[in-house]
């Protein structure tokens, strides 16, 4: 205020150095962006990166690798650590250790990244395992090593928690059989791709985000040329929403049955089609003879296997056998499951486990107990099963999922359908949703 107040009372005629101006200029633009930080950072945090978290984080960058990089033993000596003192050879730390090349800091949404030249003798794993420290030193969410090129690793920081500031995927079609459904802790969307992964099981305690996932999933699907059958055993109360886009919805056990049974027929049909075409499966059918892909989503899975009494045997062994059908020959017909519940194990009967199996995608939510995250993980990554345990009640839709380019696990959120959203997305796309006939006669068995 003083400073302004002094350029008002400037006398007229006397020109203010230009150097001057811009050294106040200067002054406001950071003074205001300094208390402007906190607001900007919570209410817009991509502007807020841009203009006063990216430079300042950039100045972090450049200022602390010198010393991170001794402190983590990243330097190296330039001269031989041996020497010869009075005719003996002795080891030492040198005094002059030259810090890894690093380049200038790069933008990235709600980021930057960083590439340092490794030294000989060096490994990427050496930089993963400071990666804690640079997290510090430089103030930022997490710090990723990654090593894309020989000799070379990448350090991408992430700002702040990608997971924790709603969003909404801004990407219409993410390719066939494909859907975006959230984000991952990298900051990228998170992309459930059923050509890849034909059958996905989603497992969480209650309230954890499986039905989200399930209505994220239908509410992309629905926009491409797919049949989608619900099987909503709460009554259907989460897919009846979309019940308008849907080929087929069931609410019971009692009537999941004949449904499954029907699907299992229309993929005897498709698999007939195939025989007769010398093809191994419908993707390698001619372009006009490939049958819509059919998406099955079955929510509360273990509602299908519980049994009251004996007289309900004969539904559950129905459900289970058809189930186990799809996961077996599904993936070359078409024919894809997705299933979520908060258990899936054992306890529900010989015929979960096999069915388990067959659900290769794996998605867990939050669980409560360690038998739950070993039944999810345990076959496909044991070391995730302790940080599934470790997802917090109150970010609900956080979920470990498989990464496809390192074999190992991330971090993702689903992003939330709105009620309002899931009956607008059936109406428009209602005209898509093809008759069970339909489906038949496309799989070639009646043809
Ligand atoms: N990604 C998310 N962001 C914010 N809120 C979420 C997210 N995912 C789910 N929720 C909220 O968490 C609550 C529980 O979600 P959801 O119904 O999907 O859980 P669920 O695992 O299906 O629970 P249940 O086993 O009881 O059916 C809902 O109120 C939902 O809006
Ligand atoms: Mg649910």
């Amino acid at each position: 205020m003083r400073t302004v107040a002094w350029l008002a009372a400037a006398p007229a005629g006397h020109g203010v150095p230009l150097g001057l101006w811009l050294l106040v200029v200067g002054a406001l633009v950071v003074g205001g962006l300094a208390s402007a930080s906190p607001w900007l950072r919570r209410a817009h945090p991509h502007a807020w990166w841009a203009l006063a978290g990216f430079p300042v984080a950039v100045a972090r960058v450049l200022w602390t690798w010198r010393r991170l990089a001794e402190v983590q033993n990243l330097s190296v000596a330039k001269r031989s650590q041996l020497a010869v003192v009075n005719q003996v050879v002795v080891r030492g730390r040198a005094l002059k250790l030259v810090k890894p090349k690093l380049s200038l800091p790069r933008w990235r949404l709600g980021g930057l990244e960083v590439v340092v030249r490794l030294h000989p003798g060096q490994v990427p794993e050496q930089y993963a395992a400071a990666a804690e420290a640079m997290v510090h030193a430089w103030r930022v969410f997490a710090v990723r090593a990654i090593s894309e090129k020989r000799g070379f690793v990448v350090l991408r920081a992430q700002a702040w928690d990608p997971l924790a500031v709603p969003f909404v995927p801004q990407v219409r079609s993410a390719g066939r059989l494909s859907a975006v459904v959230g984000i991952l802790e990298t900051g990228v969307w998170w992309r459930v791709n059923l050509r890849e992964t034909p059958h996905v099981l989603a497992v969480g305690a209650t309230r954890s985000g499986k039905s989200t996932l399930i209505a994220a999933l239908v509410a992309q699907l629905a926009r491409q040329k797919v049949a989608l059958v619900g099987i909503d055993l709460k009554g259907a109360m989460e897919l009846g929403l979309f019940e308008r886009r849907l080929t087929a919805l069931a609410s019971s056990r009692a009537e999941a049955g004949p449904l499954l049974d029907r699907l299992v027929e229309i993929m005897t049909g498709r698999m007939a089609r195939c025989r007769a075409e010398g093809v191994r499966s419908v993707w390698e059918l001619p372009r006009l003879l490939q049958p819509v892909p059919i998406v099955v989503f079955v929510d509360e899975v273990a509602e299908l296997f519980l049994m009251a009494s004996s007289a309900e045997k004969n539904e559950v062994a129905q459900c289970s056998t058809a189930l186990l059908r799809i996961g077996q020959l599904g993936a070359a017909l078409g024919v894809h499951l997705v299933v979520a519940g908060q258990r899936f194990g054992s306890d529900l009967g010989p015929g979960a486990t096999a069915i388990r199996s067959q659900l290769a995608g794996r998605i867990a939510f939050r669980v409560l107990d360690k038998g739950t995250a070993e039944m999810v993980l345990g076959d496909t990554a044991p070391d995730a099963v302790d940080a599934v345990q470790a997802i917090s009640a109150d970010m609900p839709g956080t979920a470990l999922v498989s990464d496809t380019s390192t074999g190992g696990f991330l971090r993702a959120r689903t992003h939330v359908v709105t009620v309002e959203q899931a009956r607008k997305v059936a109406e428009e796309y209602a005209h898509l949703a093809p008759g069970l006939d339909e489906l038949w006669a496309a799989g070639g068995g009646a043809a």
